[in-house]
């Protein structure tokens, strides 16, 4: 069964030579009795030619093979004619004569095609049952490499980084802050429970404090969150931790870790260093905390112009200290009423009061609101937003945060059209990469009553805003900085605290966590920081988001060898399912009556 070549290496160089391939069938074609087998392995495609000539059984054998059986094939390498040379394969310009065909398997029907135009057009429900078969499309094995490529390539790094790779535990135990986590019953323990991690974020701060000084780890990481195309419930990270730190040397370790995958991976230089925009200017400017800069559309603030409005909804508006964002969508006037509505739906689930607009066609100002405006008023629109024939322009009128978030998605959502009306391009081999910094330490959280951190509760505040703890704390900032790609939140990470008292107030007095709870969930890390914590800082990756990106795929689930669904099954194994009433004794849990009623 050895074989001499795999089915993507032969050449014109090889002309002459006698070889064994092994494969899978892709196709079998009859041109007037002589059969072309199409031979496929993970690196490639070779054609195979049995002639009834030279072999009446053999060619007949190979008629009937089936697509997608198992097979190995004996033959001497010949030129192709020269109008049958396929230029799209590196095989193109041979083939294989026959001379021996041993099946090792015969594949029944497969339900898809094993093709990349025809598959990715199957149902998705469908490719994951059959992973196994989807994942035998050229495409899929193409970002497996990739996948393989670019964590190479970060290892490679950390250990000439002088990195250290630590693995740390899955079985953690649940912790109040953060997202909603896997529970795993102990028996050994009766009615206690572990906590899959979320992220190895207290283990590697724990191996700062052990001395390790440089830790890094292709961490898997669980939460069992609302799914979507760039979520999973289990994920990759590629998660660090350093000692004796400051901001400035993480984004240039991250810089080269980039570089460097980048690099290995595609063969395109990244311009370092990276664009940083404090968060405030990224919520003004763009209405997100991750922008696509691939693009301008830039939000415009209207507070000035509206101040002393007629139009109450603007003025009232500013008046209890709310803000007045525009966009200018040029040449997306002609959008239709569909589109229109739909935004407006967008909008409002995201809780604005409408999405006031005013378009520029036939040389007038078309809106149902600029009636309300004063010629002053119309005056400055026009200077500020450069409206010209065929513009759109769209307004949000709300508390600052969600007036930014509003104009952010509806600015990201007529780039969509835009870019479906082939008037924006973007080029898909551009990558903008972003540090957003100067994140608020805290937010408040209205239904708890109390402030939570915004990232996480181990982020130090900026030294010179640690006074502001108690008299400002909306005005801390924390040292936290996110990696932003193309749009999207690759990473994060922060500088620690790691001073026990400021770590203790931050629980105690800042998250307000009862004492019982800060010590029974942090006591140990709080414990730790006594015996001589070092200063210290990380961040973590999203790797699945990366390599995404790296094989210019929309959706994580295409970058995941096995992903789980939008409801976080499974559909190749079937998981999540049933267990038996013993396993449940052994584990001291009861399922309740209302259970199976799926929501
Ligand atoms: P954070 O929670 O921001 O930080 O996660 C870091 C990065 O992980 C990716 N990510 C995900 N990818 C796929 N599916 C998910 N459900 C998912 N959730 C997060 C994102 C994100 O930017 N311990 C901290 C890091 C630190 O402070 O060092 C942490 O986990 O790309
Ligand atoms: P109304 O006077 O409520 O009919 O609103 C006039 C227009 O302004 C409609 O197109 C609404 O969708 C829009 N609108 C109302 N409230 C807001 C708001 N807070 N921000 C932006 N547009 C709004």
């Amino acid at each position: 069964m050895k074989r001499t070549h795999h089915c993507g290496e032969l050449t014109v160089q090889a002309v002459g030579e006698a070889v064994r391939l092994i494969g899978w069938v892709d196709s079998v074609r009859d041109h007037g009795g002589i059969i072309f087998v199409d031979l496929r392995d993970r690196e490639g495609l070779t054609q195979v030619v049995f002639n009834p000539e030279d072999d009446r059984d053999l060619a007949e054998r190979a008629s009937v093979l089936k697509p997608e059986s198992v097979i190995g094939v004996d033959g001497q390498v010949g030129r192709r004619p020269e109008e049958t040379v396929n230029r799209k394969l590196a095989t193109g310009e041979i083939e294989i004569t026959a001379s021996a065909l041993s099946v090792h398997n015969v594949a029944q029907t497969p339900p898809f095609p094993i093709d990349d135009a025809k598959g990715d057009k199957v149902n998705e429900d469908l490719r994951l049952t059959h992973r196994y078969l989807d994942l035998r499309r050229p495409k899929m094995q193409r970002i497996l490499k990739i996948r393989h490529r670019a964590g190479k390539a970060a290892r490679d790094y950390f250990d000439e980084e002088g990195f250290l790779e630590v693995e740390t535990p899955f079985l953690f135990k649940s912790t109040p802050e953060g997202a909603r986590e896997y529970l795993v019953p102990s028996r050994l323990n009766p009615g206690e429970f572990y906590a899959l991690t979320q992220s190895p974020q207290q283990f590697k701060q724990m191996l700062m404090v052990a001395g390790v000084e440089k830790y890094y780890q292709l961490a898997r990481c669980f939460r069992d969150e609302d799914l979507r195309a760039d979520r999973q419930p289990e994920f990759t990270q590629i998660d660090l931790e350093m000692s004796f730190i400051d901001r400035e040397d993480m984004y240039a370790l991250i810089e080269g870790l980039i570089g460097r995958i980048w690099k290995e991976v595609l063969g395109v230089e990244v311009t370092v260093p990276f664009a940083r925009m404090p968060y405030v200017d990224a919520m003004n400017r763009f209405g997100s905390d991750k922008p696509d800069t691939r693009f301008a559309m830039e939000m415009v603030d209207l507070g000035e112009v509206f101040a002393k409005s007629e139009f109450k909804v603007f003025s009232s508006t500013l008046k209890t200290g709310g803000a007045i964002k525009a966009i200018n969508a040029k040449g997306l006037a002609d959008l239709t009423q569909g589109e229109l509505n739909h935004l407006t739906e967008t909008a409002q689930s995201l809780g604005a009061k409408g999405l006031a607009f005013i378009k520029a066609e036939k040389g007038e100002w078309k809106s149902p609101i600029v009636k309300f405006f004063s010629d002053v008023e119309k005056e400055a629109l026009q200077k500020k937003l450069g409206v010209e024939e065929g513009d759109i322009v769209f307004f949000a009128a709300d508390e600052w945060d969600r007036a930014c978030t509003v104009m952010g998605r509806v600015r990201l959502e007529a780039a969509e059209l835009l870019k479906k009306k082939g008037r924006l391009e973007i080029d898909p081999h551009r990558y903008d990469f972003l540090w957003v910094v100067d994140f608020p330490l805290l937010v408040f959280e209205e239904e708890a009553g109390r402030y939570v951190a915004a990232h996480h509760p181990f982020t130090a505040p900026v030294p010179e805003d640690v006074g502001l703890l108690e008299s400002d704390p909306k005005a801390v900032r924390g040292q936290h900085y996110d990696l932003v790609l193309n749009g999207v939140e690759l990473g994060g990470g922060s500088i620690r605290v790691h001073e026990q008292a400021l770590q203790k107030k931050l629980f105690e007095e800042v998250f307000k966590i009862p004492p019982d709870v800060a010590e029974d969930r942090f006591g140990y890390m709080l414990k730790s920081f006594g015996y001589g914590a070092p200063p210290h800082g990380g961040i973590a990756l999203g790797f699945d988001r990366m390599v995404a990106i790296l094989s210019g795929v929309g959706s994580i689930r295409d970058v995941i060898a096995f992903p789980k669904t939008q409801k976080g099954q499974c559909l190749m194994t079937e998981s999540p399912g049933p267990v038996t009433e013993k396993q449940l004794r052994d584990l001291h849990i009861q399922i309740s009556d209302t259970a199976g009623e799926r929501g």
